[in-house]
């Protein structure tokens, strides 16, 4: 899978975002080692708080499908220019993996980072922490 395809998979789930509030729609589609896709969008809710962002329902989506091992996450918006993803939605990426890419595309531009440039110190205080280097 290249990445021109993941960030297709990341558009197409973006469409299906619930966004009523916002009406900021993102997408977001995590390429897993296996070679596997685990797309999914930002749920909005009434009760603003308990949102969940798309990157963070990708990881909870890709988790449940018994991958934990990630090479890249596209991020698709509707906005104007790519946006990095939102602080929580970093340190949950942190969990499995440092080194991810992060490739971010809207409004026609497209930027790319490290998560490790992204969130260079990731809480990581407990016992059981890796970094995202599995057993
Ligand atoms: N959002 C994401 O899905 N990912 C991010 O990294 C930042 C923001 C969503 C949350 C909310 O539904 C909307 O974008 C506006 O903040």
């Amino acid at each position: 899978m290249d990445v021109d395809r993941l960030v297709a998979e990341a558009r197409e789930v973006m469409e299906r975002a619930y966004a009523p509030y916002s009406e900021f729609h993102v997408g977001a589609a995590l390429l897993a080692s296996d070679g596997s896709v685990h797309a999914a969008c930002n749920v909005e809710n009434a009760s603003y708080g308990l949102t969940v962002c798309a990157e963070r329902a990708a990881v909870a989506k890709a988790v449940a499908a018994g991958v934990r091992e990630y090479s890249v996450v596209a991020i698709v918006t509707d906005g104007d220019k790519p946006v990095a993803p939102c602080g929580a939605c970093r340190q949950v990426l942190a969990e499995f993996g440092r080194g991810l890419r992060v490739v971010s595309e809207a409004g026609g531009i497209r930027r790319e980072w490290t998560l490790d440039e992204l969130l260079p110190e990731p809480f990581g205080g407990l016992p059981g922490w890796t970094g995202g280097i599995q057993d």
